[in-house]
């Protein structure tokens, strides 16, 4: 459905679908599954390869010559890029908030890895490091770079457009009734949003808040998912976010800071089926599950899939702290 939009393939099919029968057993729900995005191949994975994707096809069309990426060292989101870059031979300048380490841990170990230019802009804001990374691409292009700077949510948001239509094909006949994520920024969310009401997916749509308060995350994503049907062209059959559910009870104290349901969560899914969940985004998420289905707000007979965005590397960061 976004066949006109460029984009560059990073994925090498869909990711992995896989149920969680042990977990389902001992909670008592039979459908529960998982949606892999934490298994790809490039860099460790997560959800910002598939936002990479269109990324790396505007950057193509616009004829940039590298990639300029600005956030926290412990952003996934600067390691990915770096991996792409990497990946496609494109030189990379990640912008870290904040001073030099004595020693890197996590993704901004793998961003060095990688190969990225790094650059610490010492201890700035959010705003101000935008600021300094628009500066950046000024002075690059000044240069005669064509520098181009990597962060646009409505671009980051196409992918999540296309993966709700993968999980749809790949759920073929199971009657999915719930999808769990992540609200945090809103590309991903409203991506997915967006793109299951296209297809008129059967699932209602949960949002686990790890960032913002309710009304803050719901005008985030409400305002990207205005912004695809813009971009796309695309007027989908109902309002996208009449079944969006905000989950507030796993904030918790705030943005990064991990909550005894949130610790319970990662044991309980390490035990039980492997998985590996950091804290910020994803154990919070896997918490939310467990307490819906343990309440009864997700039915025993009612299928229900977790959203796993990666953030993997986060973890090694967050155990040393
Ligand atoms: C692992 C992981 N999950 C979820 C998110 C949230 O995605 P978004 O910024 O699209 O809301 C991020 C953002 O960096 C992330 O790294």
């Amino acid at each position: 459905m976004l066949d006109r939009i460029p984009r560059i393939e990073l994925l090498a099919g869909p990711t992995p679908l896989e149920r969680m029968a042990r977990a389902g057993a001992a909670v008592g729900h039979d459908g529960l599954w998982i949606k892999r995005d934490d298994v790809m191949s490039l860099g460790l994975g997560g959800n910002k390869v598939r936002s990479l994707e269109y990324w790396l096809g505007e950057a193509a069309t616009t004829g940039g010559d590298m990639l300029v990426v600005a956030g926290a060292p412990a952003s996934n989101q600067c390691r990915l890029v770096a991996a792409a870059g990497a990946r496609m031979g494109i030189e990379t300048l990640v912008l870290y908030a904040g001073d030099e380490p004595g020693a890197l841990g996590g993704n901004a170990m793998l961003t060095r890895l990688f190969g990225a230019r790094i650059r610490w802009l010492g201890p700035v804001t959010e705003v101000e490091r935008g600021r300094r990374a628009a500066q950046v691409v000024e002075e690059l292009r000044a240069h005669g770079r064509r520098p181009y700077l990597i962060g646009n949510p409505v671009v980051a948001a196409l992918g999540y457009v296309r993966a709700a239509q993968e999980l749809a094909e790949q759920v073929g006949a199971l009657d999915l009734r719930h999808v769990l994520l992540p609200g945090s920024m809103g590309p991903t969310e409203a991506g997915f949003i967006f793109g299951s009401a296209v297809i008129g997916a059967p699932w209602t749509v949960h949002l686990v808040s790890v960032e913002y308060p309710e009304e803050e995350l719901r005008r985030r994503v409400a305002t990207l998912v205005k912004e695809l049907q813009a971009r796309t062209g695309i007027v989908p059959p109902k309002d996208p976010m009449a079944t969006v559910r905000m989950d507030m009870d796993e904030l918790g104290a705030g943005y990064g800071v991990a909550t005894s349901s949130s610790r319970d969560a990662a044991a309980f899914f390490a035990t039980h089926e492997a998985l590996v969940l950091e804290q910020t985004y994803v154990a919070k998420t896997f918490a939310s599950l467990l307490r819906q289905v343990r309440q009864g707000a997700i039915a025993p007979d009612e299928p229900a899939c977790v959203l796993h965005t990666g953030g993997v590397p986060a973890l090694f960061a967050q155990q040393a702290g």
